[in-house]
C-alpha cells in the first residue's frame, strides 16, 4: 500500500461573486426538508418584480423599496404593494412551466416562484439549499436577503443558508428566466424545446461544520489493480484522518488530509472485486469517512479506455449499440426528472437491446445516470455546446468550462458515464476549435479516467457526392471519431445510402452519434413517402449495413428514441412542433423502424460485432 497526500477533483475557475455552484457531492444523502410541490408563482413578463422603472435591478439597492424578492404583504389597507404570492396561482415543483399550463407552452421570459417553509436547525450543523436545475438564469432570494445567482438550465448549484435560515415562516424565492442569448451555451437556436423552470429537484440539506464536500472513488486509470481515493474536506477542520471502507469487500483504508484539506490515497483493489459491466452492473457501499463527517454512495468500479480501433470495457472490446434521448418524457411532453421517468425511457432502451446510450445535448438529470448504474447501461454525456455559439466570446467560454466543470462533479462517480462530449455540431474553425481543445483539456484535467470527444459532422466530396469526408480538426485531440450523418434524410433519399464511401482522416475507434429519418407513428406509404413509418424503416434498413463497412467502426447512437418537441419542426399534421425522428411516438407508440434496430443489436449482442 502507498499513501500520498495530493490532489482534488474541480477546476479553480474564477467565478463571479454569488454566482453559485454545486458545493457539496451526492447532496440528496443529507437530505433535510424536502421542498417540492406547489409553489406560488407570478409570470413577469416584463420583469417587473426585477428592475424599476429607470431598468435597475432592485437587489442591486442596499434598501430595495420594491422588487418581489422582498416577498411584500400590505402592513396595512393603505400602503400600495401590487403583487401577491399568497393570491397568485401555483405551479410544480420539479417541473418545467410550459408542460403546466398552456398558456405557458411557449413562454419564454421570467417567472419568480414563492415558497413558504419552517426548519430548525440542529445546533453544530451548516444549512444548505441545492437546486438540481433551473433554466436558464436564477437569482435566489431567502427571507429577502440575496443568496447567490446561476446561469446554465442544467447543472445542480448549492447555497449556503446557514444563519440565514428561520424556524418559522422563511420565505423562498427564486427568480427563474429562460430568455435565450447569442452569447448563451447554448446559444439562440436549438432543435429542442426551451422548457423552463425549476425543472428539478429542490431542497434543503445539511452537514457538519466540517464535511466531505467531494471524493472520487475509482479503480485507478492506467493502472486498475489499484483503487485510487480523492477527497475533499471543506470547514474548519481540514486536518483530519480519511477512511474508505468498503464492508462488502472488508476494505478499509486511512490517509491524511493536507492543509487545505485535501486528501489522496492508493491502495490494492481487492482481488474479489467485482468489476461494473453491463451485463453484471455490480455496485458497492463506498464509506467516505472521517472524524466530523462520513457518507455513503453506491459506486461501480470499471475501466474505460481506447486502443488502437478499439473501445475496451475492462479490458475487452465492446461495441456500443446505443441511441439518443433528450430529457423529455413524451407521454407528459415536459422535461424528464423523476427516477420513474428514467426508468421509463432507459426500460425502451432495454428493450431495444441497447447498451448504450447518447444523453443530447446537455446534462440530463442525476436520476438518468443513477439508473443507468443500476440498470448497465452506458452513458455518453454532453453540455449545450450546440450548433453556432459565440466562439470568441470569453464569457461563453467561461459559462461552457463551468456547465463542463459541474457535469462532471456531479457525475464523476457514475460507473454508467464513459464519454464526456464537449459539443454538437459545429463549424469547424480556429476560434472554434481553440474554444473546444480548452474544453477536451479541461474534461481531461478533471476526470482522467474516461473518453472526451464531441458530435462533429460530415462534409462531402466537391467531386463526388457519395464520397463522405470527417477530417474536422478537433478529431486530432478526442478519443474517438465520433460524428453524424443524415443520408437518407437531409442528405439525399435512402437509395443514396448503399452508395456512401467513408473518408476519415483519424484512425480511432469511430462511434456514429447520430443517424434517422423522421416518421409520424401510424402513417404508413412506401418507402420513398417522407414521413412514413416505411421511409424511415428503410433509411435504418440500409444504414446499418453502410455503416459496417467502416473497418474502426465500434459504435452508434441512432437519432432518437422518442419523439421530441421542438419549436423547429412546423409541419402541420406531420410534426406540429414536435421532432418525429423517434422510434418511438409521442404516444409511446413503437414505429415499424423500433424492431429493425432491436434485431441488428440482438445479432451483435448474441454473435459479437467485432467477431463478424
Ligand atoms: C441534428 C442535431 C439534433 C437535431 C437533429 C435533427 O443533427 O444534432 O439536435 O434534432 O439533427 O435534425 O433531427
Amino acid at each position: 500500500m502507498r499513501l500520498t497526500l495530493i490532489l482534488s477533483v474541480g477546476l479553480l475557475l474564477a467565478v463571479p461573486a454569488l454566482s453559485a455552484r454545486q458545493a457539496v457531492l451526492n447532496p440528496k444523502a443529507r437530505l433535510a426538508l424536502d421542498l417540492d410541490g406547489k409553489w406560488n408563482v407570478i409570470v413577469d413578463p416584463y420583469d417587473n418584480g426585477y428592475y424599476d422603472y429607470r431598468l435597475q435591478p432592485f437587489d442591486a439597492n442596499p434598501n430595495p423599496s420594491g422588487g418581489f424578492f422582498l416577498d411584500r404583504v400590505p402592513a396595512n389597507k393603505s400602503e400600495l404593494v401590487e403583487y401577491s404570492f399568497d393570491r397568485s396561482p401555483t405551479l410544480t415543483v420539479p417541473k418545467d412551466w410550459n408542460s403546466q399550463d398552456a398558456k405557458l407552452l411557449l413562454y419564454e421570459g421570467a417567472v419568480w416562484y414563492r415558497r413558504i417553509f419552517d426548519y430548525t436547525a440542529k445546533a453544530g450543523t451548516r444549512v444548505f439549499l441545492h437546486v438540481g436545475a433551473a433554466n436558464y438564469e436564477s437569482q435566489v432570494y431567502l427571507n429577502g436577503k440575496k443568496l447567490g445567482e446561476h446561469t446554465g438550465g442544467f447543472t445542480p448549484y448549492d447555497l449556503e443558508v446557514t444563519g440565514t435560515v428561520k424556524a418559522n415562516g422563511n420565505s423562498l424565492v427564486i427568480r427563474v428566466d429562460n430568455r435565450r442569448h447569442r452569447e448563451g451555451v447554448p446559444t439562440v437556436n436549438t432543435d429542442w424545446w426551451n422548457y423552463g423552470g425549476l425543472t428539478r429537484e429542490v431542497y434543503l440539506f445539511t452537514t457538519p461544520q466540517t464535511l466531505l464536500s467531494r471524493y472520487t472513488v475509482r479503480l485507478q486509470p492506467g493502472d486498475p489493480a489499484k483503487l485510487e481515493v480523492l477527497a475533499e474536506l471543506d470547514g474548519p477542520q481540514l486536518r483530519q484522518e480519511v477512511t474508505v471502507e468498503i464492508p462488502e469487500l472488508h476494505l478499509a483504508e486511512t490517509t491524511s488530509s493536507d492543509e487545505q484539506g485535501r486528501a489522496r490515497l492508493v491502495a490494492d483493489a481487492p482481488a474479489d472485486l467485482q468489476r461494473w459491466a453491463p451485463e453484471h452492473p455490480k455496485r458497492y457501499d463506498v464509506h467516505v469517512k472521517c472524524a466530523s463527517d462520513e457518507i455513503v454512495e453506491k459506486i461501480g468500479f470499471r475501466t474505460i479506455e481506447v486502443k488502437g480501433r478499439d473501445i475496451l470495457l475492462n479490458g475487452q472490446p465492446i461495441f456500443l449499440r446505443g441511441i439518443c434521448l433528450h430529457e423529455e418524457n413524451p407521454m407528459r411532453g415536459g422535461r424528464a426528472y423523476s427516477r420513474e421517468d428514467a426508468q421509463l425511457v432507459l426500460g425502451w432502451a432495454r428493450e431495444l437491446n441497447c447498451n448504450f446510450l447518447r444523453l443530447a445535448h446537455y446534462p440530463h438529470n442525476e436520476n438518468m445516470a443513477q439508473v443507468a448504474d443500476e440498470l448497465g447501461l452506458l452513458l455518453w454525456e454532453e453540455i449545450p455546446v450546440y450548433w453556432t455559439i459565440q466562439w470568441e466570446n470569453p464569457a461563453t467560454l467561461q459559462n461552457a468550462r463551468q456547465q463542463l466543470n459541474d457535469l462532471i462533479v456531479r457525475d464523476h462517480n457514475r460507473a454508467s458515464v464513459i464519454i464526456w462530449s464537449v459539443a454538437n455540431e459545429t463549424p469547424p474553425g480556429e476560434a472554434r476549435t481553440n474554444f473546444l481543445r480548452q474544453l477536451v483539456t479541461d474534461a481531461r484535467a478533471l476526470d482522467g479516467s474516461r473518453l472526451v470527444s464531441a458530435a462533429m459532422e460530415v462534409r462531402t466530396a466537391p467531386d463526388n457526392p457519395h464520397r463522405k469526408i470527417v477530417d474536422d480538426p478537433l478529431g486530432e485531440f478526442t478519443d474517438i471519431l465520433s460524428f453524424n450523418e443524415y443520408v437518407g434524410w437531409y442528405d439525399g433519399t435512402p437509395e443514396s445510402i448503399p452508395l456512401v464511401e467513408w473518408a476519415l482522416k483519424y484512425d480511432k475507434p469511430v462511434v456514429i452519434t447520430e443517424f434517422g429519418a423522421d416518421a409520424l407513428q401510424g402513417f404508413h406509404a412506401d418507402n420513398l413517402t417522407r414521413f412514413s413509418e416505411e421511409y424511415q424503416a428503410d433509411v435504418y434498413r440500409k444504414t446499418v449495413p453502410m455503416l459496417r463497412q467502416i473497418p474502426q467502426l465500434r459504435g452508434m447512437s441512432p437519432w432518437i428514441l422518442c419523439d421530441f418537441r421542438s419549436p423547429r419542426r412546423l409541419l402541420p399534421n406531420v410534426q406540429d412542433g414536435w421532432n418525429r425522428k423517434g422510434l418511438i411516438g409521442e404516444n409511446g407508440v413503437k414505429k415499424e423502424a423500433f424492431s429493425v434496430l432491436a434485431s441488428f443489436y440482438a445479432e451483435i449482442r448474441d454473435q459479437g460485432y467485432l467477431k463478424k
